[in-house]
């Protein structure tokens, strides 16, 4: 059935244009999961699950392990909420509502994985609303850094002048977009 569920979400957003990782980029995030193992990874930038569902997979065969994703648009939250149920994996999820920035800020726990993937321009904004709770070390990702670059200059500013931080480049195959990378960075105090 997990499967199933992760090809209807990926069919959908290629037909309706939702934004989305892509297979390629999907992988790469779920090898880092598998990776680190982590507690609790913060998704900023929901659309309607499908790297929720890549996340999930990997925390759901690890045995521990959830996931906070947080998702503007309520349409999307409650799609992803939805697929999150039809694939078995929604205990393992809470899905929250509203802007990223002000949402983080109600997260009172430990956080080991974040993954920003929502408005460019909010990934220093959210980085800075999580980091009193990121662990040290804390595995951050960055989805669209080749494309959205200029817009999220002083996050990438920062993560490279003062992380450990790798840019990595993928060839993608989705109607909207066929070049794009993600930042890795280990966030140390
Ligand atoms: C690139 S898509 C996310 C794709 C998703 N991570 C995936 O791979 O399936 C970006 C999402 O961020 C949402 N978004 C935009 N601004 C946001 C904000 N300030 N807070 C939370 N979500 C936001 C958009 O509505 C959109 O659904």
């Amino acid at each position: 059935m997990f499967e199933q569920v992760l090809q209807k979400v990926e069919e959908q957003c290629r037909e309706e244009r939702i934004p989305m990782l892509g297979p390629e980029k999907a992988k790469f995030i779920a090898g880092w999961v598998e990776k680190v193992k982590p507690s609790v990874i913060v998704e900023c930038g929901t659309a309607i699950g499908y790297s929720g569902l890549w996340m999930l997979r990997v925390l759901k065969e690890i045995g521990s392990g959830r996931l906070i994703t947080i998702e503007i648009d309520s349409n999307r939250a409650k799609q992803a909420q939805a697929n999150f149920e039809s694939a078995g994996v929604a205990d393992l999820v809470d899905s929250r509502i509203g802007d990223a920035q002000e949402a983080l800020k109600d997260i009172n726990e430990p956080v080991d994985f974040l993954l920003l993937d929502n408005n460019f321009d909010n990934y220093y904004p959210c980085f800075k609303a999580i980091e009193p709770q990121l662990t040290n070390p804390a595995t951050v990702l960055a989805d669209n850094v080749g494309i959205g670059a200029d817009s999220m200059a002083d996050y990438l500013e920062h993560v490279r002048e003062n992380y450990e931080s790798e840019t990595h480049w993928f060839d993608i195959d989705l109607p909207w977009v066929k070049k794009d990378a993600i930042e890795v960075s280990i966030y140390r105090r």
